[in-house]
């Protein structure tokens, strides 16, 4: 397995589509040292249909994984518990120098945690971010693997305050800049014309769709769609939004489960509204890009839309990326319809907030990651 036994192996995770992204600059910032450092990567299977997987490898340049647990849905403690049991063997058979792991996705802390039992040191990519809602799993999955981490890489200065309020010791935390907005710019040039993307679906409408006459929709928090009273809540405000300002949503495998169970599809079917099946990378890029507004609970999408800048209206109550408020382009309005409706209309008719470009959010954050890791640990 391992060629070449004298070179140290890097073993990095992916499991979920945000996690993609973020390990794409950083493998290909590996890559360019083979004499100092061999990548692998494993794939725990999280998210393991087409749409949810390979788009986002080929269109990203990620290699085929190394290895790919195959682990894929189920409850928490399921899945949590089925990516431990298959990464041990792994570990034990690939013996890295360290495991590097992104954002806060189940398969971020249940990696995390089997190597540190093994005493392999931690690298947390995305470290520090903090909604202090801990009803999120993601907010439980960051805590907890800050606290086993040996390196800790932030996006935003922020983050780094709230580490050292939990204890973690300075000298493991550097501030880097945003991975995920390497591969924005890495990738913006290529975006697909939104056009393209609608394909024949934007024909059937009433109004055709223009650029940047149109809002992009997003939805999959599970405080957002579990439960059929919010979402159904949620989906009227948006078929009442769509009156204003047509909208394209692709729609996330568990939102999709969820309306359907809930009979909740009719809202959808309005002419102003056009729901997609998950698109790619590229896909994404392009419909964000052209878009007049972004509407949505995703975490990625906040900072996308800050480095674009695109006007982007959360449907949460709370953000782990103060930022992009602060500097960016985000604005919170949480799920009060009202509200909602109210900063929709305030967006059309002013154009949005601009925001500027956050500190370090420049395609150089792999780079400073692995001259990081190089210093500390090869
Ligand atoms: C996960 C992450 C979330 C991230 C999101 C991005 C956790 C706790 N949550 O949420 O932080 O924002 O990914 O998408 O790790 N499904 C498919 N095909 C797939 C994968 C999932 O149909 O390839 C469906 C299944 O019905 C599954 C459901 O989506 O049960 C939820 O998938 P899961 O990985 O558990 O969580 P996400 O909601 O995707």
């Amino acid at each position: 397995m391992n060629s070449n036994s004298s070179i140290p192996t890097l073993l990095c995770v992916v499991g979920a589509r945000p996690n993609f992204m973020k390990i794409a600059p950083i493998f290909s910032e590996l890559k360019k040292y083979p004499q100092v450092v061999r990548p692998y990567l494993v794939h725990t299977g999280q998210h393991y249909d087409a749409a949810m997987k390979d788009a986002f490898f080929n269109q990203l340049g990620i290699p085929e994984p190394d290895m790919d647990l195959g682990v894929g849905s189920g409850s928490h403690a399921v899945q949590t518990a089925q990516v431990m049991l298959h990464f041990e063997p792994v570990l034990d058979e690939v013996k890295p120098f360290a495991v590097l792991v992104v954002g806060d996705v189940n398969s971020t802390i249940a990696c995390g945690l089997v190597a540190v039992k093994k005493h392999i040191p931690l690298i947390h990519v995305e470290s520090g971010l903090r909604s202090n809602d801990r009803y999120m799993p993601e907010e439980i999955n960051r805590v907890l693997t800050d606290q086993i981490s040996e390196l800790l890489f932030t996006t935003e200065r922020l983050a780094e305050k709230n580490l050292e309020n939990e204890g973690i010791a300075p000298d493991k935390i550097h501030f880097v800049g945003n991975v995920m907005i390497d591969s924005l710019l890495n990738n913006v040039k290529k975006a697909k014309p939104f056009y393209e993307t609608l394909g024949e679906r934007g024909e059937g409408l009433k109004l055709p769709i223009k650029e940047k006459e149109y809002a992009v929709l997003t939805l999959h928090r599970p405080s957002n769609v579990d439960d059929p009273e919010t979402l159904g809540r949620l989906l009227k405000a948006i078929a009442e939004i769509s009156l204003h300002l047509p909208i394209i949503f692709p729609i996330h495998p568990r939102t999709q489960k969820m309306a359907d169970e809930a009979g909740l599809t009719e809202l959808l079917e309005g002419s102003r509204i056009v729901v997609l099946p998950p698109v790619g990378y590229l896909e994404m890029l392009g419909l964000v890009s052209s878009s007049k507004l972004v509407l949505t609970d995703s975490g990625g999408l906040q900072e996308e839309t800050t480095a674009l800048g695109i006007p982007c209206i959360t449907l949460r109550e709370n953000t782990e990326r103060p930022i992009t408020v602060e500097q960016g382009t985000n604005t919170i309005v949480g799920t009060d319809t009202e509200k909602l409706m109210a900063c929709v209309k305030a967006t059309i008719a002013t154009g949005g907030r601009s925001g500027k470009i956050p500190e370090y959010w420049d395609g150089q954050a792999a780079e400073r990651i692995f001259s990081v890791i190089r210093e500390k640990m090869l």
